[in-house]
């Protein structure tokens, strides 16, 4: 009985205040504009102005693959999609429905992340021209100093991904983070930070091997704000980079 009322008081039960139409009834221009306004406050520190700019995911496509129908979105605007970065927002209806009024018109304005050819960017990917196989998985190969890449299309701007390829020092992933601890018997160990709590952090070290520490064993710990990930600025082409970009792009998991 206690578990199962545990459980409800847990449960957020988004379905009970979701609105009672299914179709956006806020989307004049005056609505569109206050929307925006409310999406620059929100929403573009993660998406960009406008709309592929940001570490969010690509929100000027014209169709959104997880928010087809207007009710789809005013739930991921309202509600966020769990166990990913993108947050519920505590608004009133009106406002969630002018902010999903702006984003929808983001879609209208033309994908610049699309210009490059996936196939060729990919070779590049998958080859030794890019090797990034070394670092990063795509399915079910490859490496794992770095986040894998298998749907990194559904939840990254070409913005992020072809700041990410140029300067990747600029917007570094708070996953993956390199970080150094001292342990209070004096071992210092330098790798991946994959998880971190109040109590608790794990690494895995250049040699593949994982360590986990309560933080009462810990000395020190630092994070550092440098990156492994290697800039390809000089590597690769322009044309090369937008191959790249656009194979990324195509990577979305089990999405569409
Ligand atoms: C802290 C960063 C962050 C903020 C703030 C944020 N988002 Fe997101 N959003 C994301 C990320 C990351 C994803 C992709 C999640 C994933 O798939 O891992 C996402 C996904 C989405 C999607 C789904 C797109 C699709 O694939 O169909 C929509 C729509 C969206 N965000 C709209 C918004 C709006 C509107 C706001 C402001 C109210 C907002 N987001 C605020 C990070 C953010
Ligand atoms: C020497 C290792 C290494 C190589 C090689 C490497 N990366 Fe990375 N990459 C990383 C690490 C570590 C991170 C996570 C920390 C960060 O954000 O910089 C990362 C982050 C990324 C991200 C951001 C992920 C996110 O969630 O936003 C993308 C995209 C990316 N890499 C793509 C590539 C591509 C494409 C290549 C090859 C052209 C490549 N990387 C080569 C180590 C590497």
């Amino acid at each position: 009985m206690i578990p199962v009322l545990l459980w409800f008081l847990f449960q957020a039960p988004p379905t009970l205040d979701l609105p009672r139409v299914d179709q956006n009834p806020f989307t004049t221009s005056e609505d569109i504009a206050l929307g925006q306004k409310l999406y620059n406050g929100r929403c573009a520190g993660c998406h960009g102005l406008t709309g592929d700019g940001g570490k969010g995911a690509n929100l000027a496509v014209p169709a959104l693959p997880r928010a087809r129908t207007d009710l789809a979105l005013y739930r991921i605007v309202r509600y966020g999609l769990p166990e990913t970065e993108m947050p519920a927002t505590l608004l009133a209806p009106q406002e969630v429905w002018q902010i999903s009024a702006f984003v929808r018109s983001l879609g209208s304005s033309p994908n610049q992340g699309a210009k490059g050819d996936p196939a060729k960017g990919e070779q590049l990917v998958l080859g030794t021209r890019g090797g990034c196989l070394q670092c990063h998985a795509i399915a079910l190969q490859g490496g794992r100093m770095g986040p894998a890449l298998t749907d990194i299309g559904a939840k990254r701007s070409p913005g992020h991904l072809r700041r990410k390829l140029l300067e990747p020092a600029a917007e570094i992933t708070e996953s993956f983070r390199l970080a150094t601890v001292v342990t209070k018997a004096g071992a210092r160990i330098t790798g991946v930070r994959l998880n971190e709590d109040p109590f608790s952090l794990q690494l895995r070290d250049f040699s593949d091997t994982m360590h986990s520490f309560f933080k009462d064993q810990l000395a020190s710990v630092n994070v550092e704000r440098r990156t492994t990930m290697p800039s390809y600025k000089n590597r690769l082409t322009d044309a090369e980079i937008d191959d790249t970009v656009a194979y990324l792009l195509s990577l979305r998991g089990n999405l569409p």
